[in-house]
């Protein structure tokens, strides 16, 4: 495992040295923002993607840059490379900085960069779970594009589902669409095989949904859909899906086999969603410069 924080200015592999300051304004405040990227077999996977969405979401909640993106990006290979990690996540945090207890960041005279490396399993599992609707409140679209570190809602929406034997919590929009889950999006399969999913201007817009969006194309040409749409979906459209699937980065892409009461299709896993997620672990293993970051151990 390792840490790097601008604070002391380096990286550590002492877990009794990975500390954040308690007056700095995220830990307080919440005036934070985050984001992750997946290791797999010692490369960076969409590390750039994420890289990018970590920035807009820092200009969003006006929190400067401690470094040059190039510098960041370097030091968070570097972390990856002192951790000797080759399977699991990279999480990583822009704070506006420690500096006093008030609400203003005007006394933080310097934003903070934290990266920390998870060691985890090479991959999640692929089998179908069963979905509740969230009654915790979604974000306002404004704080929900942005990855803040306000998780408050999103971790008392996995709560609840926990607490109803179901994996996660969907949100629904102000006008009742289908959103999100609390760390994923959210993805279907109708009856004439058209892929669809909400459109990312209400929710955040997911690493892995997007690549989902370009690697489907494929399934197209293989006749398993037969077209891409990314639109509003009603939850009536959701339930009568022949599938339903959540897509993110933890588990990149996992059957829903009951929304509610409701069974989802026959009730099993689907086609679609295991081709999906044999894409994108295709692509983890053996894609693109552009999605797969070497790490130098
Ligand atoms: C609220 C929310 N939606 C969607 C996602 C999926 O995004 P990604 O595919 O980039 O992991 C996440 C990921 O953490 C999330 O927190």
């Amino acid at each position: 495992m390792a840490m790097f924080s601008s604070i002391f200015g380096g990286i550590t592999t002492d877990p009794a040295a990975m500390v954040i300051p308690m007056d700095d304004h995220m830990v307080h405040r919440g005036h934070g923002v985050f984001d992750t990227a997946a290791i797999m077999d010692g490369h960076l996977y969409e590390l750039d993607q994420h890289l990018d969405r970590l920035l807009r979401s820092a200009s969003m909640a006006k929190i400067g840059l401690p470094f040059d993106r190039s510098t960041i990006r370097n030091i968070l290979i570097n972390t990856v490379s002192a951790s000797k990690c080759t399977q699991g996540s990279l999480r990583y945090w822009l704070s506006v900085g420690p500096g006093d207890f008030q609400l203003s960041s005007s006394g933080c005279p310097k934003p903070a960069l934290y990266a920390i490396v998870i060691e985890g399993r090479s991959l999640p599992d692929q089998k179908g779970v069963r979905v509740i609707t969230s009654s915790i409140p979604m974000k306002s679209p404004e704080f929900a594009i942005m990855k803040n570190v306000n998780y408050l809602p999103n971790a008392l929406s996995k709560v609840e589902a926990e607490e109803n034997g179901a994996f996660v919590g969907i949100w629904l929009d102000n006008e009742g669409y289908v959103a999100e889950g609390p760390n994923m999006n959210v993805a279907f399969v109708t009856a004439d095989k058209e892929l669809m999913m909400p459109h990312f201007d209400k929710i955040l817009s997911g690493c892995t949904a997007k690549r989902v969006l370009v690697l489907a194309e494929k399934l197209i040409g293989e006749g398993m859909i037969d077209g891409i749409r990314l639109g509003n979906v009603s939850v009536e459209q959701g339930k009568m899906a022949d599938e339903m699937m959540l897509i993110g980065s933890g588990i990149i892409v996992k059957p829903v086999l009951q929304w509610d009461k409701h069974i989802i299709g026959d009730g099993k896993e689907g086609p679609v969603a295991k081709a999906l997620f044999d894409l994108i672990v295709e692509d983890m293993q053996s894609g693109p410069a552009s999605v797969r970051v070497p790490v130098p151990y």
